[in-house]
Parts: structure tokens; sequence; C-alpha cells
């Protein structure tokens, strides 16, 4: 059975299809098959996948707008993993999120620790705590600044978030993977490696999939 994680903020620039294309590099190069779903109109996902070197682990994504999910979603090859990336905005589209919502084994909620993001992620989980599933929000963009860092955590803790203990960090090297087609896991000497395959493994345990 596929197990799908759900990537979502309302807002656009939090790392939500950095968080996917990461991730899918994560597991892919972890042994797992797996599989992207792009439900964004401009399609940020499929384009890093179409720039994806033949040398790297295969993976596969694919493209579905928002505007025409019209059943579950499911990959046309059967995976272990499905990663569905979604654009801001995704709640004008209410019917198609609820089916995405639906078939999510995980909902990853990525927020950077701005105000402005972090308002953001609250309006998401007081929602998406009402539909029952389990949630972690996932720090993203995170600068060396302890202070700032801990007031975020803080302001999370204090509505409910279920945060994930692994953070990522701001790093140029996130653009320069995701120009050529790979995670940071795939590029040699990358300082964000070993975080990506920490999240990998925590969200792995929380899916329940053996190592
Ligand atoms: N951890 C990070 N370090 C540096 N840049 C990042 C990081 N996460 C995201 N970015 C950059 O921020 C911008 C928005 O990220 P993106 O993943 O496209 O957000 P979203 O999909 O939520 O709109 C992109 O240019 C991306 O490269
Ligand atoms: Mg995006």
């Amino acid at each position: 059975m596929v197990k799908t994680i759900l990537v979502t903020n309302w807002k656009g620039g939090t790392g939500k299809t950095t968080v996917a294309t990461n991730l899918l590099a994560a597991i892919a190069n972890s042994g797992l098959t797996v599989a992207g779903l792009d439900t964004d109109a401009q399609p940020q996902l499929a384009e890093w996948w179409e720039a994806r070197p033949e040398q790297a682990p295969a993976l596969s994504v694919y493209i579905q707008p928002l505007a025409d999910l019209e059943e579950a979603p499911t990959p046309p090859e059967p995976v272990d993993v499905l990663v569905i990336d979604t654009p801001p905005g995704v709640e004008a589209y209410p019917e198609s999120y609820r089916r995405l919502i639906e078939a999510a084994d995980l909902i990853v909620v990525p927020s950077s620790g701005t105000s402005n993001d972090r308002r953001s992620t609250s309006k998401v989980l007081e929602f998406l705590h009402t539909t029952g599933k389990p949630v972690v929000v996932v720090l993203n963009r995170l600068k060396p600044r302890a202070l700032d860092n801990a007031e975020t955590k803080r302001d999370l803790a204090r509505i409910g978030a279920d945060l994930c203990p692994v953070e990522l960090p701001d790093l140029n090297e996130f653009h320069r993977a995701f120009d050529i087609g790979v995670g940071v896991v795939e590029v040699d000497g990358a300082k964000a490696s070993d975080d990506v395959d920490a999240l990998w493994a925590y969200l792995r345990k929380r899916l329940g999939i053996a190592s």
C-alpha cells in the first residue's frame, strides 16, 4: 500500500516545493520507489523532475492541477511513497483539497520563522486539526539566530503544533540542487544533506515504514 505525504501551507514561499523535491530524492536514494504529484498550475516540481540527471536514482513526477482533480490522487505506477506538492491558495479548491487530505497518511507543513509564515501556518494548522490527520510542521530556512528560532518554536508550540525535531537551514545549496533536478542528498559536500536524510528518517518512522 502506498504511503502518501501531503506537503501544504496556504502561503507561497514557505518551502513546500523545496521540501517535496528533497524528500523525493532522499526517498529514491533510500531504495524505496517514489513518485511526486504536482498539483500546482505552475508546476515547479515537474520542472525540477525534467531537469533530473539520467544517472540519478529513478523517480517520477506527474501533474494534476487542483482545478482538475476529480478523484483521489493515485500514482500511475505502484510506488512505496507518494509525495504531493500543493500550490499556495490551495484552500480556494475545497473539494480537491479535501481529496488530497483524505489520501494523506501524513501532512507536512513547511514554515519559515518569519512572522508572516507563522500567521499563515497557524491558520493552516487550525484547519488541518479539524481533519483528524497527523500533521507535522517542518521549520525551513532557519537562520542561525537562536533567539528568533526559539520564539518561533514557542509560538508554534502554543498553538498545538507538532514540531518536527529536524529543521532545515537557510542555504543556497537548496536553490542550486533544485536547478539541476537533484536533492541536496545527491550533492557532494552539501551541508544540509544529513538534515534531509534525518527528516526522511523521522517521517518514515511516523509513516510506519520499516527501515
Ligand atoms: N532551506 C532553504 N534555504 C534556502 N532557500 C530556500 C530554502 N527553502 C526554500 N528556499 C527558496 O525559497 C524560495 C521558495 O521556496 P519554495 O520551496 O519554492 O516554496 P513554496 O513551494 O512553498 O512556494 C525558492 O527560491 C527556494 O529555493
Ligand atoms: Mg511551490
